[in-house]
């Protein structure tokens, strides 16, 4: 859709800056306009005044180690859901030190993108690569790539949404990589939107989806108008054409709903967000994401689920991931934090409070749409507040290499949106094989 200016593409090339600077404004701005005029005293100042009724659950009894020749397909329409083993609220916990460290590293892993490639890049400190997340009733372990690999023998898992759905992905497929070879089988070439690759092993596909508004829409561009158009009763196409072929979609977005746009359902324009000399009014992006992801979680039952044929599909819908900037994003020092959060120092609050809480509670209407279908699974993947715990996973400055190798500089471009790899956001997919395992166990 052309070349369009945010971080939340490829930012290889110099033109960096002009990409960040878009996300500063249109991010830490409306942080600070909602938190005036939006910000409701009821909104909820704790996560313990979530509701944990809607969190993901697994279980503490779901084992790694089951063979592979008896993991049941995914779900069929015969399938007859079994009673909830002890349920464990993996949301509220603590980072513990964990001397392990990640499965890889960036002389292991080939596909990890530059800008996140943060030992690579010279990232001094490595204290972060060595913490676990660890729920207050149960223990995640370890990621089992073998584990993975075999629940998802002759399917095709799609990550659909922005950039943190690729940094999701490749997180995914360099702890695949440390088991099976990844074969690149299909690109589009532009910026790496479109990917493909094949796990001979386990006849194992995994893609990635660029839709950063998961339904129709035009990015802004450079001879284009200067904000986006979402179309927030359609899918978008480039990736919903494709959804029979998906067994497992992961879709990630949230970012993007921050940036200038007009919205339009059916004929007639809803409204806007900072469109000055537009004649619309101003609705915010809360309610235009929920739009959003409303229209594609009804759009996959529609279409992948009432007419199953005997196939289920599993979505998961991973919840917003917090940016870390500390004042402004080219100073350096904008998120140079080398430790996590405890328990306790920082409050899931604010807009990054309001996109989850949408996310989850757009994904149980839609689990309670889909009851009807055995085939259907589907689950928020909660990782909020514990990404929002990790302001030293992000790359900072080591989002290009060596950016001091020359002189310590006042001003330096920061990425402190994305993730490190390896990183806490491998921790994501350790607790989405968890709910994997929990469908496979219930599926016995
Ligand atoms: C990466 O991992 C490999 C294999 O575990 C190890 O031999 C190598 O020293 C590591 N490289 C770095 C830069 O840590
Ligand atoms: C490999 O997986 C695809 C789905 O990704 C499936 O359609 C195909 O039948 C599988 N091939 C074999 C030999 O099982
Ligand atoms: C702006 O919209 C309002 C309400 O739709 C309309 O009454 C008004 O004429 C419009 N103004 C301009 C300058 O188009």
């Amino acid at each position: 859709m052309g070349t369009i200016t945010s971080p939340f593409k490829d930012p290889s090339h110099h033109s960096l800056a002009r990409k960040l600077l878009p996300y500063t404004i249109y991010v830490i701005l409306p942080i600070a306009v909602l938190r005036l005029y939006l910000y409701t005293p009821s909104l909820p100042q704790s996560t313990d005044q979530l509701p944990h009724s809607t969190a993901i659950t697994i279980s503490t009894t779901s084992s790694s180690s089951s063979s592979p020749s008896s993991l049941p397909p995914f779900p069929s329409s015969q399938e007859v859901e079994t009673g909830e083993e002890t349920p464990c609220d993996y949301t509220s916990g603590n980072w513990v030190q964990d001397k392990l460290g990640p499965l890889y590293n960036g002389t292991t892993c080939a596909t990890i993108k530059k800008g996140q490639n943060c030992i690579t890049h010279g990232r001094p400190d490595l204290g972060y690569l060595f913490w676990r997340w660890k729920p207050k009733q149960c223990h995640i372990p370890r990621f089992e790539p073998n584990t993975f690999l075999q629940i998802l023998r002759n399917k095709h898992i799609a990550f659909v949404g922005d950039s943190m759905a690729r940094n999701q992905l490749e997180s995914l497929l360099c702890m695949l990589a440390t088991v099976s070879p990844p074969n690149l089988v299909y690109t589009d070439g532009e910026e790496n939107k479109f990917r493909r690759w094949h796990f001979s092993s386990h006849n194992v596909s995994v893609s990635v989806y660029w839709s950063p508004f998961l339904v129709k829409g035009i990015e802004k561009s450079q001879d284009g108008p200067n904000y986006n158009k979402l179309y927030l009763d359609q899918v978008n196409e480039r990736w919903a054409a494709d959804m029979g072929q998906m067994d497992m979609i992961v879709l990630s977005v949230g970012h993007w709903f921050l940036h200038p746009a007009v919205y339009f359902e059916g004929d007639s324009v809803l409204g806007c967000h900072y469109c000055p000399g537009l004649n619309h009014s101003e609705i915010g992006f809360y309610d235009v994401l929920r739009k959003a992801i409303k229209t594609t979680l009804k759009a996959i039952i529609e279409r992948r689920v009432a007419n199953a044929n005997g196939n289920g599909v599993n979505v998961i819908v991973t919840t917003f991931s917090p940016a870390h900037f500390e004042g402004e994003w080219d100073k350096a020092g904008a998120c140079a934090k080398t430790k996590p959060y405890m328990e306790g120092e920082k409050q899931l609050e604010g807009m990054d409070a309001e996109m989850r809480q949408l996310e989850v509670e757009e994904v149980e209407a839609a689990k309670a749409n889909g009851k009807k279908f055995a085939g259907f699974r589907l689950q928020a993947l909660d990782v909020t507040k514990l990404s929002l715990m990790r302001p030293d996973g992000h790359p900072g400055p080591y989002m290009n290499p060596f950016p001091f190798a020359d002189r310590v500089q006042e001003r330096v471009q920061n990425d402190c949106v994305h993730w490190c790899l390896p990183g806490p956001i491998d921790t994501w997919n350790e607790i989405m094989l968890e709910v994997l395992n929990k469908w496979n166990n219930q599926g016995r």
